[in-house]
């Protein structure tokens, strides 16, 4: 993928200052090698701290359910920069007990700290790069993206490997840092980007991933657009991008 995503215009400045440059000043192989590089080490040890301590262990778990996220029916599910395994403790919690359950990061040291955590050896494990999937086409029935998109300069050589890898009518949950004060912060921890909602529905839209559901962690993110972007999407068609607003329980 050559052309870039027209840059967010309402971008606020402040979070402009605050955000981390390194998305932008390296070139992907290099920034890619600086992201694995901080994930192998202390930031990646820390990483469950920082979700501790951020209250993603608490909301998380709401992303799958009957009313969110469901996972019953999937056969083959597939969690894309697993990190740490916060989200996939909950796919082998949530998926039926024969589904397949498949799972990837750019970082060697994250796939073994999260296979120590989760104690559980259902996930099949690859280092892999987002942008270069090892599977074949269409073979998923869920993919879950949990923090990873950030990870790319454009969105879009993922989204596409994503859309690529689902069957047709299969879903995915991306849950992604937003342009906002707070999100500024979260990339500069993290050596990420962050996303206007508007730039991640055009690049999902791009690639034939339509926007089905947007879930808010609770009532009062949903009242102050707090939280970041959480979404679920479909493969099929270029859609309207018409959404469905829904906060989780
Ligand atoms: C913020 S962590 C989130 C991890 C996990 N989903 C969670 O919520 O705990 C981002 C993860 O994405 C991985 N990552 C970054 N860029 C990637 C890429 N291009 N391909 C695969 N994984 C990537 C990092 O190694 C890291 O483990």
């Amino acid at each position: 993928m050559t052309s870039q995503l027209e840059p967010p215009k309402s971008k606020p400045l402040v979070g402009k200052l605050i955000e981390s440059k390194s998305i932008s000043r390296l070139s992907f192989t290099d920034y890619r090698e600086t992201v694995r590089r901080h994930y192998d080490g202390l930031a990646g040890a820390l990483l469950e701290t920082g979700s501790l301590l951020a209250f993603h262990r608490q909301f998380v778990p709401r992303l799958f359910g009957p009313k969110s996220l469901d996972l019953s029916r999937c056969e083959r599910i597939l969690d894309a920069g697993s990190g740490s395994g916060q989200f996939l403790r909950h796919i082998v919690r949530r998926a039926a007990p024969n589904a397949h359950i498949s799972c990837f990061d750019l970082s060697l040291a994250m796939l073994q700290r999260s296979r120590k955590r989760l104690k559980s050896d259902r996930p099949r494990p690859v280092v892999a790069d987002l942008t270069r999937l090892p599977y074949r086409d269409g073979v998923f029935d869920c993919v879950v993206l949990g923090w990873v998109i950030e990870h790319l300069p454009d969105p879009r050589a993922g989204l596409a490997e994503v859309c690529r890898v689902l069957r047709p009518g299969g879903k995915a949950l991306i849950v992604a840092t937003e342009s906002t004060f707070p999100g500024a912060w979260v990339s500069r921890i993290w050596k990420c980007r962050t996303y206007e909602r508007d730039e991640l529905r055009a690049a999902c839209q791009a690639v034939g991933l339509r926007w089905n559901r947007v879930f808010w962690w609770t009532p009062v993110h949903a009242l102050f657009k707090l939280g970041g972007i959480q979404v679920e999407v479909a493969k099929g068609g270029n859609g309207s991008g018409a959404e469905t607003l829904e906060r989780v329980r």
